[in-house]
């Protein structure tokens, strides 16, 4: 950021003094802090391929087979071929096994030096890991029974030197199948042919493969493609913002009719936009809840939120005359699930919020109207005012985990107070709406009230499940804090009840025990984890929402496939579902979010950030600094501490044509606050009309341009 003249003079001043007073402190980081504008290190986090084109990294050694010569020779076009030979269909298939490094998505191409002349077969199995590849791919795409291959994509190898695109279709008839896009890190590729491919592939000869490359047909989010990024004194938590990124770039891509998983999920009115997609190996149907997380991910880093709206338009289109939303273009739209509709509320205020759509507001603010007006009240039991699953349509309905669960849910009413407070929020912006703004916060203060009459389980201090109370839920009681509807002391007394019955050393499970379903209390959701993570840090527990972090990012990082975060995690850290569980799914990727709008503190509180707030939340984060885009220039955010947090400094720079409120920690009572070099609070002492002191922060209200705040 351009700092001003006097800002600068104040700061040398101040640095000279703080560099005396905090020499000893290793978190000492204000000189840095200074070059933060211009500082690219950030970028060596950056996980992308250079190029959409992309080579192995290795060959797993230890997994060769049979009669190959020369494995490493397809890591490098031109030169001397990597050779299977298999004399005889009785000898063992030679194979290799070939490392991207990590996961990517797209086309594989081979490029074949030449071949026995009688067209011996190759077969292609695709998997993230290791632990789940075999002969057949780690059900990468489904094959149980919708695709045109049984598991392994196939080819038959003619004698003359041939570059082969694995995409979608077969060479004969319905026979020499290849199935195309793959999510994947390893490729094991064996001479051999399926029976039912005879006579156009031959299960022995020989092949000669030059190379192997993959298209990389997501996102490309190559440094230059950051619109905002994130750096701090935690080099861990700076590698997870990045790895998540990259997750949730792989699961934005173009809509392509035979690359959706399921099959089934093919609609006219999407195919050839950009959207973002659930999973990058599977689940590739774009679905709005998972959006809540990962379209907040997308915002905070690249300028694609065009995939975003695609979704959330398309699914407006579809909206059923009750007011129900289908949740994604599967089944033709009618996969029922009864969470997913507030979802979409809560996704076009994100939108709205981060990128300024206004014509999306209009386009869809009486779809939206329609949403909270018709389709929950027909399912709000008049006896206890609550939306109830199993009233009206819902009673088969699932949602983002298909639990077994009914009745008075929690997490459903928490998160329609959510939906009906942030259309609230919607109407009040955007004008000419006061009727339903004041209907729907009304109703919000309604069934919030009733949450806390009917569900609160006053014996353990946390949210029963629903009624009658077995369980205690993950997703309703963070959602009650973030909504809301849980008073702080009640935040407090949720999120401790949580820390002791649902922490698990890969994450917080998203059950306390199994009465709801086996296996629930050891499951973690890293997408429902991060309302959790939101609840913590609202409720000033810092540190406690970075353990959670450390706990559940460092344990998917550090396990094969690495980088990228899983769909679910199961047992004892498990994948949850087997080979059958994506492992980069964008609506795990929440650590962005988390670190973004808490750490560094940027939140918008207006449409477009023309309002925003930025209030760092640091735990044991010493210092930390990055940039939020926004339509009308970044906002530039660099803070500091030293001393154990009693000196700080926030510096922002913001859009000229906006205001925000800047707070920073206070926690010397008796200690002073500046802003721009002026006294603006000393000793619990307000000396400026715009600086007001709450929860340990003081806070001043300013307009945009460039501010520093100094504490101490
Ligand atoms: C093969 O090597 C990889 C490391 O490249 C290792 O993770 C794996 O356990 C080894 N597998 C066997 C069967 O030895
Ligand atoms: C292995 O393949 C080579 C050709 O690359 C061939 O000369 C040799 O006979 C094969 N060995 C066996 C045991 O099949
Ligand atoms: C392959 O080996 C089997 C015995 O293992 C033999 O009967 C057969 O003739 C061999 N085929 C060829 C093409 O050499
Ligand atoms: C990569 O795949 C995409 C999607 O099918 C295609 O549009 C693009 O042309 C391909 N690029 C190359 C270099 O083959
Ligand atoms: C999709 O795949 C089917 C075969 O499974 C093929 O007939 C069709 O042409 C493909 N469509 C496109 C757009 O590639
Ligand atoms: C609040 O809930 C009660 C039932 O508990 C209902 O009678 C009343 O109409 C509701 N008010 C609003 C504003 O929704
Ligand atoms: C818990 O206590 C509060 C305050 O006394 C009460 O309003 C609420 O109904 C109680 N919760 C339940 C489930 O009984
Ligand atoms: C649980 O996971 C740990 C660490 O991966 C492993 O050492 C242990 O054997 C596992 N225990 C069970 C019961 O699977």
């Amino acid at each position: 950021m351009i700092l001003l003249g006097r800002e600068l003079c104040v700061l040398v001043v101040l640095l000279v003094n703080l560099r005396l007073a905090s020499a000893k402190h290793s978190s000492y980081q204000w000189q840095d802090s200074l070059l933060a504008t211009t500082s690219n290190s950030w970028q060596a986090y950056v996980r992308s391929p250079a190029t959409r084109t992309v080579s192995p990294a290795s060959i797993v050694a230890n997994l060769t087979l049979g009669n190959v010569t020369n494995p490493n020779g397809l890591l490098t076009s031109g030169g001397k071929p990597t050779t299977l030979t298999r004399l005889n269909a009785s000898d063992t298939a030679p194979t290799i096994v070939v490392d991207f490094g990590q996961n990517v998505v797209g086309f594989l191409s081979v490029s074949f030096a030449g071949a026995s002349n009688n067209t011996p077969g190759v077969r292609l199995a695709f998997s993230e890991t290791l632990e789940y590849l075999t002969d057949v791919s780690d059900f990468s795409r489904s094959y149980n029974g919708d695709s045109i291959t049984p598991g392994t994509d196939q080819f038959a190898v003619p004698s003359g030197p041939y570059t082969w695109l694995d995409d979608h279709g077969c060479l004969h008839g319905t026979q020499v199948c290849a199935d195309g896009l793959h999510g994947f890190r390893y490729l094991k590729i064996y001479l051999d042919a399926l029976p039912a491919d005879a006579p156009y592939t031959s299960a022995y000869g020989q092949v000669e493969i030059d190379s192997l490359s993959l298209n990389f047909t997501a996102f490309l989010g190559t440094p230059d493609t950051f619109t905002g990024w994130f750096e701090s004194s935690d080099n861990q938590l700076n590698q997870f913002w990045y790895d998540a990124v990259y997750t949730n770039d792989m699961c934005i891509d173009t809509f392509r009719v035979n690359d959706t998983d399921p099959r089934g999920a093919g609609s006219a009115s999407l195919v050839g936009k950009l959207v973002a997609y659930d999973g990058a190996k599977r689940d590739r149907d774009p679905y709005v809840g998972d959006l809540g997380v990962a379209a907040r991910t997308i915002y905070l880093s690249h300028d694609v939120a065009i995939a975003a709206r695609d979704v959330l338009a398309d699914l407006g289109d579809h909206q059923r005359a009750d007011g129900w939303i289908p949740p994604a273009s599967i089944n033709d739209y009618t996969l029922a699930l009864f969470d997913y509709p507030l979802w979409w509320v809560v996704c076009g205020y994100d939108l709205y919020m981060y990128t300024g759509d206004e014509s999306y507001i209009q386009s869809y603010y009486d779809n939206i109207a329609l949403v909270l007006d018709s389709y929950y009240p027909s399912t709000i039991d008049p006896a206890t005012g609550l939306v109830t699953k199993g009233l009206g349509t819902s009673g088969g309905y699932g949602d983002y985990a298909f639990l077994p669960r009914t009745g008075p849910v929690t997490y459903y009413n928490a998160l329609y107070v959510q939906a009906l407070d942030n259309a609230a929020s919607i109407a009040t912006f955007i004008g000419g709406h006061e009727g339903d703004a004041a209907r729907w916060t009304a109703r919000a203060r309604n069934i919030s009230a009733s949450i806390n009459t009917y569900l609160f389980d006053n014996s353990t201090g946390a949210y029963f499940d629903t009624l009658p109370g077995i369980s205690h839920a993950q997703d309703g009681n963070s959602i009650s804090i973030t909504s809301g509807v849980a008073s702080r002391a009640q935040a407090k007394s949720v999120l401790s009840y949580l820390a002791e019955n649902n922490a698990r050393f890969y994450g917080n499970a998203f059950y306390d025990n199994d009465a709801t379903g086996s296996g629930f209390s050891q499951r973690v959701y890293a997408f429902i984890s991060f309302f959790e993570l939101e609840a913590r840090f609202l409720t000033g527990l810092a540190g406690s929402a970075l353990d959670e972090i450390r706990r559940l990012y460092g344990w998917m990082a550090s396990n094969d496939p690495g980088i990228t975060f899983w769909e679910g995690i199961g047992d004892n850290g498990s994948k949850y579902e087997g080979d059958y569980t994506s492992l980069a799914h964008g609506w795990s990727t929440g650590v962005v979010p988390a670190l973004t709008n808490y750490v560094l503190g940027v939140i918008p509180t207006g449409p477009a950030f023309s309002v925003w707030s930025v209030k760092p939340i640091p735990g044991d984060v010493t210092w930390a600094r990055g940039q939020v885009p926004t339509p009308n220039g970044a906002i530039s955010v660099d803070w500091a501490s030293a001393n154990n947090y009693q000196k700080f400094r926030l510096a922002v720079s913001a859009p000229t044509a906006s205001t925000g409120v800047m707070s920073v920690p206070v926690v010397d009572t008796s200690t002073s606050v500046s802003i721009d070099g002026q006294v603006a609070w000393s000793a619990m002492n307000a000396l400026m009309d715009s600086a007001t002191y709450a929860d340990g922060y003081v806070s001043v209200t300013v307009s945009g341009g460039d501010h520093v705040i100094t504490v101490g």
